[in-house]
């Protein structure tokens, strides 16, 4: 049995979700509850929504979907954080915003009973939005495409979906050297 917690967190429209053998128990955007628009923080409210209306029990998800993965295009976010921040008085924000991403896991661990056997994912953000709509759709084969501004340092993919997998075949990655975008 899997049940899987998947989050959006730190981005536009934090929210959280619970599938259970490919099953959606329950979906929220933490907007929802904390009246706040489109809030891109930490999704603690949704998480604990999701909890209780798919009436599980914390320690039985045995996997945790995160949507974004920090390695994605490292070298670009590298060279764009060093070429516009580095002098900048926003360094430490721009710092700190990232060392967020890549230490949810302790902050999930610490502010949920998880079980030991919990696994996390770090999903990269195009995929992730290509399997919101290829994984439901039932179609065996198809060709995903996003258009975002931006997820994990690229703001287009076109993707291969075939047999439960999902190849990307083509993406745009921002270069550090053209524009400003944070
Ligand atoms: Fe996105």
């Amino acid at each position: 049995m899997k049940i899987i917690l998947g989050i959006n967190s730190y981005h536009a429209d934090s929210s959280a979700c619970i599938v259970k053998n490919g099953k959606v128990l329950a979906a929220i955007e933490e907007e929802r509850i904390n009246r706040i628009k489109h809030w891109a923080g930490f999704p603690e409210k949704s998480i604990k929504e999701c909890i209780r209306l798919s009436g599980i029990n914390c320690n039985e998800i045995t996997d945790i979907a995160i949507n974004t993965k920090p390695t994605s295009n490292l070298p670009h976010k590298f060279l764009f954080f060093f070429k516009n921040y580095f002098f900048s008085k926003k360094i430490l924000e721009i710092f700190f915003r990232y060392k967020k991403r890549i230490t949810i896991k302790n902050l999930l661990l610490k502010e949920f009973n998880f079980g030991n056997r919990v696994r996390f994912h770090f999903i990269d953000h195009h995929i992730a939005h290509i399997s919101s709509a290829y994984y439901p759709s039932n179609f065996e084969k198809a060709v995903g495409l996003t258009i975002d501004g931006s997820g994990d340092f690229s703001t287009l993919t076109i993707s291969e979906c075939s047999k439960n997998q999902i190849k990307i075949i083509k993406k745009n990655i921002i270069s550090p050297f053209s524009w400003n975008f944070l």
